[in-house]
């Protein structure tokens, strides 16, 4: 990959986070600010009423601590080293479930050479974000994950049976999963394919392993 490339993907990166930040944490300090305003506007009248709201006040406190922890958590680089590969996809698929009752969600993950540093993770990232469109997009019932190692290819294999992804919208300015999951791919020297029609969407990818490349 080109240095121009790599810094227009970081930016891209930088402006995904500050828009999750601005979306999840900055909106729920606005609520938690405006309810603290209306505490000091009964506390003198209405003690039972502040009461109420201070507890609804220290629950949200309570909330983004938690999401602001989810976000660190998923920005460190090193989330495979501490708990390990097959665990970091559980967590993927707890996180997904818990957010999302009625979904079908299905990880079968291979075991993958962890030793480059990069290979893993960014599998881990690609797959992260192609659950994140499914969820925000598609109306999907089921999300289909596989990984699969021959130890010559890694084929990954994220699967829905969304709405499919309409044609012009693919790679469209502004919108940088796609592009991202498609940079890291090529970074890897890897291919990838996106099949998708009105009955959901299949993204294909295909790495070659660290001895493949060598070849
Ligand atoms: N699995 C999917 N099913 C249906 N539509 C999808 C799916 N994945 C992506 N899309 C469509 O493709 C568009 C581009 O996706 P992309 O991930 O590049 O951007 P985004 O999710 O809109 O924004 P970002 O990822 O930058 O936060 C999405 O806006 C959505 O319309
Ligand atoms: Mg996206």
């Amino acid at each position: 990959m080109e240095k121009k490339e790599i810094l227009l993907l970081q930016e891209a990166e930088r402006k995904r986070i500050a828009e999750e930040l601005h979306n999840t944490t900055v909106q729920d300090m606005i609520c938690l600010s405006q309810q603290l305003e209306l505490i000091l506007l009964y506390i003198d009248q209405d003690v039972t009423r502040s009461k109420l709201e201070t507890a609804v006040a220290r629950k949200r406190i309570k909330d983004i601590i938690s999401e602001m922890r989810e976000t660190i958590y998923d920005l460190r680089p090193m989330i495979i080293d501490d708990i390990g590969w097959q665990a970091s996809f559980e967590r993927l698929r707890d996180k997904l479930l818990c957010d999302n009752a009625d979904l079908c969600v299905r990880f079968d993950i291979d075991a993958v050479d962890q030793s480059d540093g990069i290979t893993a993770i960014s599998i881990y990232r690609i797959v992260c974000e192609g659950c994140q469109n499914i969820i925000k997009h598609s109306n999907a019932e089921y999300i289909d994950v596989s990984v699969k190692n021959d130890g010559r290819f890694i084929k990954v294999c994220i699967h829905d049976n969304g709405d499919g992804i309409e044609d012009e919208i693919v790679f469209h300015k502004n919108h940088f999963g796609l592009q991202f999951m498609r940079e890291r791919v090529d970074a890897l020297s890897g291919k990838m394919e996106i099949v998708s029609s009105a009955s959901g969407t299949f993204i294909n990818i295909v790495i070659p392993t660290e001895r493949e490349v060598l070849k």
